[in-house]
């Protein structure tokens, strides 16, 4: 834990080895299911960069040691709706290449957590106007919260406890995504860093 945020941090949810691990399992399982066919890997920026950058590396080091690779393109997309630790509900597209690209595309969604689900469902919504040939959704981490719309990706990494968690390029206010492991945040640090 770098000296900077030792003290804005409530623990360590999720170790980095831990995530690498997860990330190897859940590259194969989507290799299973998503067998030969070229691949459109979109990352939801800006969360999703680490577990993204993550994943692909794992799907591609599979293509080159398997005999049946996934041609794999990627794309990016910067959805934002949070302000401190609360979802505004108001999902709002900041940049990223137009999504008309994906059209009879197979599409891989590349998320960092879903929590309230209010993301994924504006994004779905969003993508099935291009008609996309297949959507899957993989998020390493979910939430069990109260606010939750009832989404659940196709595959997820982790189920987490209802605590507002950073690092791994997920954030407060922009601050701790470079932090190397998934960690809860403690009032000192949502003070610190309030908007
Ligand atoms: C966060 C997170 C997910 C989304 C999940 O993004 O990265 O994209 O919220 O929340 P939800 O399920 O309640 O919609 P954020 O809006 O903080 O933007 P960021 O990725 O740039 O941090
Ligand atoms: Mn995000
Ligand atoms: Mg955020």
């Amino acid at each position: 834990i770098p000296k900077h945020y030792e003290n804005h941090l409530s623990h360590v949810m999720i170790p980095k080895g831990l995530i690498d691990d997860r990330t190897e399992k859940l590259a194969k399982d989507i290799k299973e299911k998503l067998s030969d066919e070229p691949l459109v890997c979109l990352c939801v920026l800006k969360g999703g960069y680490k577990f993204f950058a993550d994943l692909v590396d794992h799907l591609k080091s599979m293509n080159n040691v398997q005999n049946d690779p996934i041609p794999l393109k990627v794309d990016f997309i910067r959805l934002r709706s949070y302000v401190d630790d609360k979802s505004t509900g108001d999902v709002e597209v900041i940049g990223g290449d137009a999504l008309h690209h994906l059209e009879g595309k197979n599409v891989l969604i590349v998320e960092d957590i879903v929590d309230t689900g209010k993301t994924m469902q504006y994004l779905l919504r969003k993508l099935q106007v291009h008609n996309p040939k297949s959507i899957n959704v993989v998020s390493l981490l979910v939430k069990r919260t109260p606010l939750s719309v009832g989404y659940k990706p196709d595959f997820a990494g982790f189920e987490i406890p209802n605590h507002f968690v950073i690092g791994y390029a997920l954030d407060y206010n922009e601050y701790f995504r470079d932090l190397q492991h998934v960690c809860v945040i403690n009032e000192a640090g949502k003070l610190k860093y309030a908007s």
